[in-house]
């Protein structure tokens, strides 16, 4: 039985910087993730605070909402079969320190704030983010 979902991703303001978007887009491509829709913005931090906001009562949520709002970010929806499950495989860890090897966080993160990918951690909050960036 097929199992396609939409997942959101974001490539975060470090990795945008160091011109990483084409490498990590092609992470995806080679796994079967098909990138149905993107685009390059930079939010507020306002915007931030709204889309992080699940991590309020977080202690690094100032920081966090400060980090994604300095720079642009590569916001994707990818499309493919367990998308949501694989996408997270594909980043590793929050923390690149304990990501698995040749993962996106691995490869190219720089620290636990400055982990340069963001996903969506299941169906139902992929939904609520692909719209936050994606409404139509
Ligand atoms: P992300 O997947 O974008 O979701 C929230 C972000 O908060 C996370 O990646 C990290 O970059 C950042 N963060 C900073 N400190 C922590 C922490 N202690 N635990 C989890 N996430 C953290």
């Amino acid at each position: 039985m097929s199992n396609i979902e939409q997942t959101l991703s974001i490539i975060k303001p470090d990795a945008v910087e160091r011109n990483l978007t084409e490498d990590i887009k092609k992470i995806f491509i080679k796994s079967n993730l098909k990138i149905t829709n993107s685009k390059k913005i930079h939010i507020s931090k306002e915007e931030a605070a709204e889309f992080y906001k699940v991590h309020q009562a977080r202690p690094f949520y100032n920081d966090l909402c400060t980090y994604l709002s300095s720079g642009p970010i590569f916001v994707m929806i990818l499309e493919g079969e367990g998308a949501v499950a694989l996408n997270r495989k594909l980043m590793g860890a929050t923390n690149p320190k304990d990501a698995e090897p040749n993962t996106i966080r691995k490869l190219y993160g720089i620290s636990i704030d400055k982990n340069s990918a963001h996903g969506s951690d299941s169906v139902e909050n992929a939904k609520i983010e692909i719209n936050f960036f994606f409404k139509d």
